[in-house]
């Protein structure tokens, strides 16, 4: 599903700019420009980065690695 028509950006791409560390809107269009023309987008950006912080949260803590 496109997110961003001005940029062509659909909810893969906004997940994969997140997962590689964007967590404001400013950073996702800097990675790859949604949120950066008419701004119709923005409040979906936001939503999302929300959700992906807040399912990021959830995972349970992983035990150290012991030598
Ligand atoms: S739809 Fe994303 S900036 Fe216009």
């Amino acid at each position: 599903m496109i997110v961003c028509v001005c940029h062509g950006v659909n909810d893969r791409a906004l997940n994969t700019v997140i997962d590689s560390g964007a967590q404001s809107l400013r950073e996702v269009g800097d990675a790859c420009g949604a949120g950066t023309d008419c701004g119709q987008c923005c409040r979906d950006i936001v939503k999302k980065l929300r959700d992906r912080a807040a399912s990021v949260s959830d995972r349970p803590e992983r035990a150290p690695l012991s030598k």
